[in-house]
């Protein structure tokens, strides 16, 4: 990957505009002058431009991840928020949400300030997204109103439940003061137990601990009966089973404040693959079963799921080299996203290319209440250029992150990105 100031007056020539906010696409250039969008149509490039050939690729948004996990402070060696931002860029996205589930956890005013401070030294736009309660113990609701102010965009415990249904409508109706989203982590411990997969033939087979779409799917029933009695905002990660997607769908019918998202790999997985032992495919929520992934597409299509999301959580290989049982919840995302949910979606099952890129620009954008009109004229310029046909080899070579737990690695993927623009600067990737 190449990074490159922008110059003065940048051009993107010949390419294919799709807008996913105005919903259009049509070819276009892009004239982009000192970092901002200043004219789309056809462009006579002004002198000492450089321009940059689009022929046969789409210019789009940036992509907007609602879930990463970025481990700074605590856990540098696995990521820290400079690195994670180089995996973004290399993966299309110009914002994230990072999640605050590092040690310490984000569950203070000062440390919230912390994630913004230094995500003001990192190339993409990092937003961060503050504890629920306090150590995310699961007791003590946080400071929100102050995490807020000092830029806390929406409230999450993940990587732990909060188990406690009377905590989490605390939260639910503190946060509905702030019109902001809490995001919980929805499995239920004791229905957890020790699952390390998704319970079913392929558990028993493999004789690994295993637990029950149930374990989501009760848990984000009880969250969105207590969202709507709040009237809060409830953004539902994650989402791994089918009869979530039913409770989802079915309490999106009493209020507008609900929301939803997906990640590739239950997307793109199934728990068959888990046959391979690979520890890369364990992650909570854990990856399920056909008749689930089916339910999740079919979902992310008709808008039930508002959008999609990596969950990118780096982890050593020394932790992941462990056995099944004792390896890490986890894998990272955000390089190898657009051409597995692209091929997944688009590709297999004809999904139209302008809904996807809705669901990885425009809605997570809404849901964190930020613009979602990029191309505006005047913007500052957050562009993703992508081939959308190109088939390739997911490979370590187009890792970025300092981790490299993918299960993508040697999958082959359709559409693959080829430059990301943001913050004055454009990453190219070869
Ligand atoms: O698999 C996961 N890993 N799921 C989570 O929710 C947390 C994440 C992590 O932080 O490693």
């Amino acid at each position: 990957m190449n990074i490159s100031k922008l110059k003065k007056n940048q051009i993107l020539i010949n390419g294919t505009v799709l807008d996913p906010f105005n919903e259009t696409e049509k070819k276009a250039d892009v004239h982009i002058e000192n970092g901002k969008i200043k004219q789309i149509g056809k462009i006579s490039a002004p002198k000492n431009s450089e321009v940059v050939e689009c022929d046969n690729l789409m210019i789009t948004h940036g992509f907007f991840d609602a879930h990463v996990h970025f481990r700074e402070p605590g856990g540098e060696d696995k990521e820290d928020l400079n690195s994670g931002s180089l995996a973004a860029l290399a993966g299309g996205f110009t914002g994230v949400c990072a999640m605050p589930n590092t040690d310490p956890p984000i569950d203070t005013p000062e440390l919230t300030r912390y994630i913004i401070n230094r995500s003001e030294e990192c190339p993409i736009n990092i937003f961060p997204i503050g504890a629920v309660t306090k150590s995310q113990k699961g007791k003590e609701i946080t400071e929100m109103g102050a995490m807020i102010n000092e830029g806390a965009i929406a409230f999450s415990d993940d990587g732990v439940p909060i188990g406690d249904a009377k905590v989490m409508q605390n939260a639910l109706d503190y946060s509905s003061m702030f019109d902001i989203p809490i995001i919980n982590h929805a499995e239920d411990e004791c229905l957890k137990c020790d699952g390390v997969m998704h319970m079913g033939k392929v558990s028993t087979n493999l004789g690994l601990p295993s637990s029950p779409g149930i374990t989501e799917s009760s848990m984000v029933h009880r969250d969105l009966e207590i969202a709507v009695h709040a009237g809060a905002r409830l953004h539902v990660p994650h989402v791994s089973s089918f009869r979530s997607v039913e409770h989802i769908k079915a309490l999106k019918k009493k209020s507008e404040k609900i929301s939803a998202e997906v990640t590739a790999h239950h997307l793109f997985f199934t728990d068959e693959d888990l046959v391979s032992y690979n520890t890369n495919l364990k992650v909570a929520p854990p990856i399920r079963s056909k008749k689930d992934k089916k339910a999740l597409i079919e979902a992310v299509k008709s808008g039930t799921i508002d959008c999609i999301a990596t969950d990118h959580a780096p982890h050593t290989i020394e932790e992941k080299e462990g056995t099944f049982d004792i390896a890490p919840f986890g894998m990272i995302g955000l390089e190898s996203c657009f051409g597995a949910v692209n091929k997944i979606l688009v590709h297999d099952n004809k999904m139209d290319l302008i809904s996807l890129i809705k669901r990885l620009t425009v809605n997570p954008r809404k849901v964190m209440k930020m613009d979602q009109d990029l191309f505006k004229l005047g913007s500052n310029a957050e562009i993703a250029i992508f081939d959308p046909d190109l088939e390739w080899s997911f490979s370590s070579e187009n890792i970025f992150s300092k981790s490299h737990n993918s299960p993508f690695i040697n999958q082959r993927l359709k559409g693959r990105v080829k430059a990301t623009i943001v913050k004055g600067h454009i990453a190219r990737l070869d």
